[in-house]
């Protein structure tokens, strides 16, 4: 379900300069009615489905940041490491004077990789959490005192409507992470339909995107020995029990994470363990033993397979980079 121009839930906060100006607080981006919809709609689905995008509460966010800690999860090291081999030439192929958004920018942490030695005329970090994003962006303002910051409230996988803080300087949309990789193929091309139509003709987009890889590494990354991933998987359920009010019971299910070579992505479910009936938003749900409930898919692709996708949505490759194992590209895209 894809929103319109204009969604009324979607808040635009001014730009943050010299001084530093205090955005809307908690600006609602989907009222409850719209989650709960969207929750109970796919739990009421033949296979069960949450969609991963409730992993990230408080706690949850915590969890998946002791994620990218972990030896297994070699994705924010190896992304990284193509970042710190590659600034100048990434740099270089994105120019000067262009405003860098950042769809889903959380912490803002990833985008002084490029900060240092890109001068863009403005940052746009957008991200669904309000509180988080202000708290992100005053910071990140403190350390980089010359930079326009506008952060945007907004929940980009419902339709991107960019406002562009200073003219004449186009938007290079900053995607990195793989997080591209929990969109369905055809979904994806669609979300980079949009990034494009922000584009006049001039901008880019900068995309880190996991790649297919020996199966026995995807699985250690997705299977940590810690059991970290689990706990982040498991976490959804207290998530939505917060949300919707509930007693999904976590002690009832187990982690299940696998490499579906078909489909080319990583699925993760939780895995009942003994049937059940739960209640949450008023409902009861009732979970048969052994019952999957599918949470993520992360999908993976060959650079040229990436490529494809993005072609499809009116770019053309400009730039490929990757590590020397071929575990991770960063590609610079401009609109063809
Ligand atoms: C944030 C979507 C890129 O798919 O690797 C990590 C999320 N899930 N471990 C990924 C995730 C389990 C991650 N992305």
């Amino acid at each position: 379900m894809r929103a319109t121009a204009g969604n009324a839930a979607e808040s635009v906060s001014p730009p943050i300069n010299k001084t530093f100006t205090t955005m809307p607080l908690s600006q609602p981006v989907a009222t409850v009615d719209a989650v709960e919809l969207e929750i109970m709609t796919g739990l009421a689905r033949t296979p069960k489905q949450i969609s991963p995008k409730y992993f990230y509460d408080q706690q949850g966010s915590e969890l998946f940041d002791a994620i990218t800690e972990l030896d297994e999860y070699y994705v924010p090291r190896v992304e990284k490491e193509i970042f710190s081999a590659h600034r100048d030439a990434i740099c270089e192929a994105i120019g000067e004077g262009v405003t860098l958004v950042e769809p889903g920018a959380g912490s803002c942490e990833k985008v002084k990789w490029l900060l240092p030695d890109l001068e863009p005329s403005a940052y746009v970090p957008m991200d669904i959490s309000g509180e988080h994003l202000q708290a992100s962006a005053s910071a990140l303002k403190a350390e980089f005192d010359e930079l326009t910051v506008m952060p945007q409230v907004c929940d980009h996988t419902q339709g991107i409507d960019l406002e562009l803080p200073v003219e004449d300087a186009p938007p290079v949309f900053f995607y990195p992470g793989s997080s591209i990789g929990n969109f369905e193929p055809d979904v994806a091309v669609d979300f980079l339909r949009d990034m494009r139509a922000q584009m006049n003709g001039d901008g880019g987009l900068l995309i880190g995107v996991d790649a297919k890889k020996d199966t026995d590494v995807l699985h250690a990354a997705y299977n940590d020995a810690e059991g970290v991933t689990a706990q982040f998987n498991l976490n959804v359920l207290d998530n939505l029990n917060n949300l919707l009010g509930g007693n999904l019971d976590s002690d009832k299910f187990e982690h299940h994470a696998l490499y579906n070579d078909e489909q080319g992505r990583i699925e993760m479910h939780l895995r009942c363990t003994e049937a059940h009936a739960a209640r949450l938003a008023g409902h009861t749900i009732r979970f048969a033993d052994g019952e999957l409930v599918h949470t993520e898919n992360s999908y993976k692709y060959h650079p040229e397979e990436f490529v494809e996708l993005a072609e499809q949505a009116g770019f053309e490759q400009s730039q490929l980079w990757q590590d020397n194992r071929g575990w991770f590209s960063v590609l610079y895209f401009e609109p063809a």
